[in-house]
């Protein structure tokens, strides 16, 4: 693989420019926002709320309604497959005095909310759901005025986080959210940016209060480092390969990967390095490199929670064995991603142990093209798609692919462009 290329806008960080552009005094403004299906469905959920959004390009402009200018809606909110829409609106929706239904896909349907759900019910909000108020869709009933939160956080959860954080601008005093780990800190950035009353402590406690009007931004979104990841893990696997992707976003909370990379012996050269709405941003130069089994677990994990399938093919291909410990919630993501990752790889020779938290890993053994399927999980079509460039014989396909519209639109032909060998089958 050769040339260089920029990629589509940071997901996490294009769902909050849109959440809290609605809920600011006055307009903001978006660039590089993500047109992938996730953030689509953040916008549509906003639209029925009554605010004001125009999309042109990749930029979009939100007419910020104030945080009690939404809409009672007519319909039912749809997240789609969007987990981020669905927990960090809840958020939000515990602070409006109207009714509201959420729902999502079979797959959002069957993930955990009551993580979310518990410490809204504890400032007041009315919320009832499917399994006693567990899982969507969920109906709320807000409250203008919500009691203040001391709460810490059960798994290092940057939706719950950012859920408790939205809701605590509605709060009458101070919330504080307390991280036993440290997860991706994009809310608490964009925030301050917004111009909210929040501050993090040396010991990443947060603190909100919504004393302080937010007021609308122009927002510029970095290319999404978990987009980068498939591109990274290719070029590396690729002989010969050298690549430039530009403007990233290397947010440390988020960079895990990039330290896993690293430490398995991978060529990632960041230069050009500053900041953009508070998140720092890079150009990654990638060259291709052999690499080696490492041990992944602990305070990393959160930091590369969603980089875990593309790692397991780049363990694949390694000299030696990778363990990856302590990612339990892979079993509540999109699919269960211990199982599905493994399930998916082992059709191509990968050899490898689940365990209840993670894998074991043993690289370096011949792999060999499959017939594959991606469980309609975005992130494991990907990972199929840059494992299937790296056995040593055959052709791969990867069945029920256009769910990677889900957070890479314009993927394949992206990878294809910069020499991959990569082609769009239609059904
Ligand atoms: C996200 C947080 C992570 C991540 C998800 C996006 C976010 O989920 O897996 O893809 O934007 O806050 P959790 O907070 O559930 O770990």
């Amino acid at each position: 693989m050769d040339g260089e290329c920029r990629l589509p806008g940071d997901k996490s960080i294009s769902h909050r420019a849109a959440l809290l552009g609605a809920i600011a005094e006055g307009t903001t403004e978006i660039e590089n926002f993500l047109y992938g299906a996730d953030c689509l469905s953040t916008l549509r959920c906003l639209k029925s709320l009554g605010v004001g959004i125009e999309q042109d390009g990749s930029r979009v402009r939100i007419t910020g309604q104030g945080p009690a200018g939404l809409e009672e809606p007519g319909e039912v909110l749809d997240a789609g497959n969007s987990g981020t829409t669905m927990r960090l609106l809840l958020g939000i929706l515990a602070g409006q005095e109207f009714f509201s239904v959420i729902t999502g896909d079979d797959s959002l349907r069957g993930r955990p909310m009551g993580r979310v759900v518990k410490p809204l019910l504890q400032m007041g909000a009315q919320i009832y759901g499917r399994a006693s108020g567990l899982k969507a869709p969920l109906a709320v009933i807000g409250r203008a005025k919500l009691e203040p939160l001391v709460y810490r956080l059960p798994v290092p959860s940057a939706q719950v986080k950012s859920a408790l954080l939205l809701a605590g601008l509605y709060a009458r005093r101070e919330t504080t959210i307390l991280q036993p780990v440290p997860c991706r800190d994009h809310t608490e950035r964009m925030m301050v940016a917004f111009g909210a009353n929040l501050r993090v402590d040396p010991d990443y406690t947060v603190h909100v209060s919504g004393d302080k009007p937010l007021r609308g931004q122009r927002v510029e979104v970095p290319g999404d480092i978990s987009a980068a990841a498939f591109l990274i893990v290719a070029a590396t696997l690729l002989p010969g390969s050298d690549i430039l992707i530009r403007r990233v976003g290397i947010n440390p909370t988020r960079s895990g990967v990039l330290e896993a990379l690293n430490l398995m012996g991978a060529d990632i050269t960041p230069c050009n390095e500053h900041c953009t709405g508070g998140e720092p941003v890079a150009d990654l130069r990638v060259r291709s490199a052999r690499l080696r089994g490492v041990e992944i677990g602990g305070a990393l994990i959160p930091k590369l929670i969603d980089e875990i399938p593309i790692l397991a093919v780049a363990a694949m291909a390694a000299e030696g064995v990778t363990v990856i410990t302590d990612a339990a919630e892979l079993r509540v993501k999109e699919t269960d991603r211990i199982e599905s990752v493994a399930c998916e790889l082992r059709k191509m020779g990968a050899d490898l142990d689940t365990l209840p938290d993670g894998f074991t890993i043993r690289g370096g053994k011949p792999l060999q093209g499959a017939s594959t399927s991606s469980w309609n999980d975005h992130r494991l079509a990907m990972s199929l798609v840059v494992a299937g460039l790296a056995t040593g014989s055959g052709a791969t396909v990867v069945g029920d692919a256009d769910c990677i519209d889900v957070s890479f639109p314009g993927f394949a032909e992206l990878l294809d462009g910069l020499g991959a060998g990569v082609e769009v089958l239609s059904d």
